[in-house]
């Protein structure tokens, strides 16, 4: 008997330490909760139009949202040169032109630079361009010899061929099926890729990356309002974009920012805090992206907290297992991004990303984009799986796993040809 109490409150132990307890997949122990309504500002007063909206209600969420979830980008901070590595007019079977440009920051006798690879349409200049970040590095994106390989940090990964923290040649064009690169160039748009970890390396560190070269004195990481790394990921979006406003090949005024899970929390930050972005796509962003974080369904704040403690800055632990107390939900990040093209898209067996709550926090943004005349998301029920609802917000759940697929990019080619092009 002892035995057995001993065993149970063991394993009670082990899966508390797991988090077992706090992973809520059933729909039934989804808890109340209240929402705010988008239209309706901090102290009360309604928002009845679009002036309001932008006066008013806007600032104060962006304001919650950067100082409280995301952090603030404590400074500014240009281009100091741009150098071009690489390029060639023969890519993708002679249809594209390559690009590989090199952007440097200098600050405080501190730098940064950080690789973007282009793929531009030949037969359209200037192109619209999906702007995104990458896991594993450029070369992973198109099995393509002239793409360099990054030197910066990486996660290891043997199946990628990443050990001692550097990426190989063994993971050129392995991400391939992620990045259908010649089916965009049909469709007449251009590409731009990023590592991400060129900006900011993924990890709990905060000597490296853009970070140090905003810090006074001693400092030694972001004060508490300051930025994490999605909002450093973020930051450096925003200066690829200010790179493609000097290049006459793309247009700038189309640009897409594209993102996948925590890069899909990430566009859905540059897009909101940068208005040059022309369209957002959120790719099964789940927790702190698209997915409302008063759900607690899949992984919840406290819980990404816990495992990402970078991501965000250190206020958002103010709101680990003490959700209700958000004056806001992420539904209203979608609607900062109004009325700008945003699409939401989920996948049927991400449970840990909560499909539904993507959905929600879409069909809950609709309210803001209507007050620009524009459609968000009619219908309060979820769409069936592979049945996108294509307006100016867009959503869709496809089947599958937590990924981006071919389905995913068949969408966002026809979405964007619609509302961007
Ligand atoms: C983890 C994390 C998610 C994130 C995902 C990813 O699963 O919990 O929040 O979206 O990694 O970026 O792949």
């Amino acid at each position: 008997m002892k035995k057995l109490v001993f065993c149970l409150l063991f394993s009670l132990l082990l899966s508390n330490a797991y988090g077992q307890f706090d992973v809520n997949y059933d729909e039934d122990k989804v808890p109340e909760f209240k929402l705010s309504d988008p239209l309706k500002s901090f102290n009360g007063s309604k928002i009845r139009n679009t002036k309001k909206w932008e006066k008013k209600r806007r600032p104060e969420l962006m304001d919650f949202f950067s100082k409280n979830i995301y952090g603030e980008v404590p400074g500014q901070l240009a281009i100091s040169s741009v150098e071009i590595l690489e390029e060639s007019a023969e890519a993708i079977n002679g249809k594209a032109i390559r690009k590989q440009v090199e952007l440097f920051f200098e600050k405080e006798n501190k730098q940064i630079h950080f690789t973007i690879l282009l793929y531009l349409p030949k037969q359209l200049t200037p192109a619209p361009i999906f702007v995104a970040y990458n896991f594993y590095g450029n070369h992973t994106i198109v099995n393509d010899v002239n793409i360099i390989i990054s030197e910066a940090w990486a996660k290891n990964n043997p199946s990628f061929g990443i050990i001692n923290n550097q990426l190989t040649e063994q993971s050129r064009g392995a991400r391939s099926d992620r990045w259908p690169v010649e089916k965009i160039i049909d469709a007449g748009f251009g590409l731009a890729v990023i590592y991400y970890c060129e900006v900011d390396p993924d990890k709990d560190d905060f000597s490296d990356g853009v970070h140090p070269l905003f810090y006074v004195d001693d400092q030694q990481q972001p004060a508490e309002d300051e930025w994490g790394a999605i909002s450093a990921w973020a930051w450096g979006l925003s200066r690829s974009m200010d790179y493609f406003e000097t290049d006459d090949a793309v247009d700038a005024s189309k640009v897409i920012v594209f993102g996948h899970s925590r890069l899909g929390k990430t566009s859905l930050w540059a897009g909101a805090s940068d208005r040059r972005f022309a369209g957002v796509i959120s790719n099964n962003s789940g927790c702190g992206g698209a997915a409302l974080s008063k759900r607690r369904f899949g992984e919840t704040v406290w819980r990404i907290n816990r495992s990402f403690p970078h991501w965000f800055c250190k206020n958002f632990k103010n709101y680990s297992k003490n959700e209700n107390a958000l004056p806001l939900d992420q539904h209203e990040l979608i609607a900062c991004i109004a009325p700008r093209p945003v699409y939401i898209a989920s996948a049927e067996e991400d449970l840990w990303a909560d499909p539904k709550g993507e959905f929600l926090a879409a069909l809950y943004a609709t309210p803001v984009f209507e007050l620009y005349g524009k459609k968000g998301i009619e219908h309060t029920i979820m769409p069936p799986v592979n049945q996108a609802i294509h307006n100016t917000l867009a959503y869709h759940i496809r089947t599958g796993k937590h990924n981006v697929t071919d389905y995913d990019w068949d969408q966002y080619l026809k979405w964007a040809e619609m509302f961007i092009k």
